[in-house]
């Protein structure tokens, strides 16, 4: 069993079912000449995963966990999987929720709006707006931004993973009712009118990865974008992405009729969010790997536990991992932008 590549995006797989997907991974290790996850940094290279196997086990497994500690011992469910940042000086006072355990995922949805161009287009529309979020992953970022950032918007956000969409309509749909919706899709796929949204948000959207260069899924990504955004609106984008990226899709985007009306570079502040979070991420992976069985089968367990502890840690960007590094050597820029699609 190859965790990283054998599992579906249409699945959400329940607790029992973990329990023998990850057994059955941990014996794999039997077979196998060499681990696809460096014990060293976690590093998994791009060629050896599938996202829609990798998040299908991460969103399963966050929900399968529910109500965990942080490092303080205040409980909450892992829904943000977002590594976010420390709120930037530049912008003024930060957002009221910053002893939140999840506070820098929270801090990367607030920033989608703070730029004086998204904030006047939302002030004469006097709030209301529709927003259309393209990679919502559980939709907590879609909860916050409805709750506490734009009060009066309507909100459908979207995801390709059944195990994120389940956790977005039991945990925040309810509470915002008429106001959040939520959509299982290839956000590539979504069959929408043209010219219908006021905002397309993307917040660390598995998109934009390869050094450089648009991807063919990355140009269906934008011109779906632009096909649902109203002339006027914008497209609010945050992530930390190879730097090089950054130019070739705002090249790209340009060719499609956007233009960059702001941009902070937010790397900094990033990498002090990671440092600020570790021992959050330590006590989750902990938690994580304690209530797994398989972990505790001899020899085998024990080396897939240190497998499965990196690789966990790196996805989430933790100090002197692999993800981690890039941002530090800035070979990954994590930066927050807006683009209005020209009348
Ligand atoms: C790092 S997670 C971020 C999730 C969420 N935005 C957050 O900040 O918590 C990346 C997400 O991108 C989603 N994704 C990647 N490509 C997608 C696509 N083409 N359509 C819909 N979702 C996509 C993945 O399923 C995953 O949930």
């Amino acid at each position: 069993m190859d965790v990283l590549t054998a599992l579906s995006n249409k699945s959400d797989y329940s607790r029992n079912q973990l329990q023998l997907i990850v057994s059955a991974w941990i014996m794999s290790g039997l077979a196998e000449k060499k681990s696809k996850i460096s014990l060293h940094d976690g590093d998994v290279s791009e060629d050896d995963y599938d996202k829609r196997s990798l998040y299908s086990l991460l969103y399963a497994l966050y929900r399968s966990m529910g109500d965990v500690r942080d490092e303080h011992g205040q409980r909450y469910e892992f829904t943000f999987n977002t590594w976010g940042y420390t709120w930037p000086k530049s912008w003024g006072e930060a957002p009221d929720h910053q002893r939140d355990p999840q506070r820098f995922g929270r801090n990367a949805y607030s920033g989608l709006y703070h730029s004086d161009p998204v904030k006047a287009y939302v002030k004469a529309r006097d709030g209301e707006v529709h927003i259309v979020e393209m990679g919502c992953g559980t939709g907590a970022g879609a909860h916050h931004v409805c709750s506490n950032v734009l009060p009066k918007c309507t909100y459908e956000a979207v995801d390709m993973q059944q195990a994120a969409i389940r956790t977005c309509e039991r945990k925040f749909v309810p509470d915002l009712p008429g106001r959040l919706q939520a959509t299982c899709s290839d956000a590539t796929h979504l069959a929408r009118p043209k010219d219908f949204a006021d905002f397309v948000a993307v917040n660390e959207t598995h998109v934009t990865e390869l050094v450089g260069v648009v991807t063919e899924e990355d140009d269906r990504f934008f011109r779906k974008a632009h096909h649902m955004i109203k002339p006027g609106g914008f497209l609010v984008w945050g992530n930390a992405i190879p730097d090089p990226t950054w130019d070739a899709c705002f090249k790209f985007l340009e060719t499609l009729g956007f233009e960059l009306v702001d941009e902070t570079d937010v790397t900094e502040e990033a990498v002090r969010a990671r440092d600020e979070d570790k021992a959050r991420i330590d006590t989750y992976v902990d938690q994580c790997i304690e209530a797994f069985h398989g972990f505790k089968i001899p020899v085998l367990g024990a080396k897939k536990r240190a497998e499965a502890d990196v690789a966990l840690k790196n996805f989430a960007r933790n100090p002197d991992t692999r993800l981690y590094l890039n941002m530090v050597e800035r070979k990954d820029t994590y930066r927050v932008v807006a683009l209005q699609k020209k009348r």
